[in-house]
């Protein structure tokens, strides 16, 4: 029973320890979520040391080379509202992919897909659509953040879009609980420890009858353990020899007015 309270207290604990701590004022609020909603909008928040950066990545497309740059809720390359752009490296023009005022955040257990729409219109492709960036961020727990790459940009499809990759630690998963093992292991076995202690005390006491200090669990045992403890230190501890202070002792001022009467009463005649 006391091992049960103990275990409801130590998940009472955990809890206490991994409560989460929410903040009106969102760092991302620049992203403009198409829907805005707590959920995608923690999506972002948890990505936000990603912001202030810009990321770039050079594609070669037959004759064509194009430089794509990212960035997180912030305007990328400088173009005004654009979260992804594409930049012709010949002639320098610019085409917004997606922006940030229409953006979109699903997670996975170690992943972040962010979507920007609403990037400029296609000319005679994917119905004229407008453009759209998806920017598939991964975990990986060796890099803060890694380089961003572009997969593809598949025009043939229904819908179409440009999908980027990119690898970070931060959508790692945490680990769970922010005990260590060993303070787990500390507080199961004060728990233990606990739970012998009071165990032991109510058994000695109701129902053995013990009063006084038989009612410790195992006492004499553990006297027994403290004296050969004692000893142990004192054999270990001590610097110098346990007699020499008594050779002293008759120099000592204290005791030198009673002990040498002591000592030799048993010359007296009685
Ligand atoms: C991103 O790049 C553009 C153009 O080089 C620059 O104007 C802007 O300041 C950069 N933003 C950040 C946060 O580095
Ligand atoms: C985003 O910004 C663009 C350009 O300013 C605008 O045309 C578009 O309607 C905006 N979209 C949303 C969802 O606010």
């Amino acid at each position: 029973m006391k091992v049960l309270s103990c275990v409801v207290g130590l998940g009472l604990l955990v809890m206490l320890c991994g409560g989460d701590t929410s903040t009106d004022k969102s760092p991302t609020e620049k992203c403009e979520l198409l829907h805005e909603n707590k959920s995608e909008r923690k999506i972002l928040d948890e990505l936000a040391p990603l912001l202030n950066k810009n990321f770039s990545v050079m594609k070669k497309e037959n004759e064509e080379s194009y430089t794509y740059v990212f960035q997180f809720c912030g305007d990328a390359d400088g173009v005004p509202g654009a979260g992804v752009v594409q930049i012709n490296d010949k002639t320098k023009a610019k085409t917004i992919v997606g922006r940030y005022n229409s953006t979109k955040a699903i997670k996975g257990s170690d992943w972040v897909m962010l979507i920007y729409e609403n990037g400029a219109k296609y000319n005679s492709h994917c119905n004229g659509a407008n453009r759209k960036a998806i920017v598939m961020i991964s975990c990986d727990r060796s890099t803060d953040t890694g380089p961003l790459d572009v997969v593809l940009e598949d025009r043939e499809r229904v819908e179409c879009f440009y999908l980027f990759e990119m690898d970070t630690n931060i959508v790692c998963p945490v680990i769970e609980s922010k005990l260590s093992a060993g303070s787990i292991i500390l507080i199961v076995g004060v728990c233990l420890v606990a739970a012998y202690l009071i165990g032991g005390f109510l058994y000695q006491r109701l129902i053995v009858g013990a009063k006084g200090m038989d009612q410790i669990p195992h006492y004499a045992f553990w006297a027994e353990i403290g004296n050969l403890a004692a000893d142990g230190c004192d054999f270990v501890c001590r610097s110098k020899n346990r007699e020499e202070p008594n050779a002293y002792r008759g120099v000592g001022s204290e005791p030198a007015d009673e002990e040498p009467e002591e000592r030799d009463d048993h010359l007296l005649p009685m």
